[in-house]
């Protein structure tokens, strides 16, 4: 089993029914009927969230028992959500495809070289990508789930393929979990997709 069914399976520290905080900022993009993909939706918080709110929404995560208990919840709640086990690397969808596309900490999970150029691919021309991540996780005492990834490579990639609308914010801040004390250093960007000249 991977990590993320792993955590999944025992219940994930960032698992609530609370929408995350990015929602609030990320309305005044929104527009009735907007096509929505939360790309690692993980199990749903934001998808259902987006759903709910009456946007047309989709949700991509690439493990099976996050999917699996989002769509317990969509079930439940009898709403009308395309949801796919899958990678950022590869999506699963057309070229030109949605609206927006908002994705909460998850890039620094992926490889970055893929996953923004795929990004680009399924967003319209003047679409919206939403993208709130981290920089850096360390743990008090070193550990695997430690990462960090390299800033310029990520706005080379960011630039070559966006143009952002809103000014890239930095923080960072210190938090517990199972693995122990750690600080993240994060990263939030708001970008529109360009055609290439
Ligand atoms: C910290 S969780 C965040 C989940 C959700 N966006 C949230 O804010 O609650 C990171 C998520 O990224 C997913 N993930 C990791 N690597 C991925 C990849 N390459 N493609 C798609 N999803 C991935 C994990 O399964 C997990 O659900």
């Amino acid at each position: 089993m991977n990590r993320w069914d792993e955590e999944y399976k025992t219940g994930a520290h960032w698992e609530t029914d609370r929408p995350s905080s990015h929602m609030n900022c990320l309305k005044k993009y929104l527009f009735p009927h907007c096509l929505i993909l939360d790309a690692g939706c993980g199990s749903g918080k934001d998808v259902i969230f987006l759903s709910k709110q009456g946007y047309v929404a989709f949700g991509i995560d690439i493990s099976k028992e996050a999917i699996k208990k989002a769509k317990e919840k969509i079930n439940r709640e009898r709403l009308n959500i395309t949801l796919d086990v899958g990678r950022l690397e590869s999506l699963p969808y057309k070229d030109g495809f949605f609206d927006i596309v908002y994705s909460g900490y998850v890039l620094h999970h992926t490889n970055i070289s893929s996953s923004i150029p795929e990004i680009s691919r399924v967003l319209k021309t003047n679409g919206i990508f939403y993208c709130v991540m981290f920089e850096d996780i360390k743990y008090q005492a070193a550990s695997k789930f430690d990462e960090s990834i390299d800033r310029q490579a990520l706005f080379e990639l960011l630039e070559k393929n966006f143009t952002f609308i809103e000014k890239p914010v930095f923080d960072s801040y210190d938090e517990e979990d199972q693995h122990g004390k750690h600080s993240h250093k994060r990263i939030r960007v708001v970008c529109k997709k360009v055609e290439p000249e």
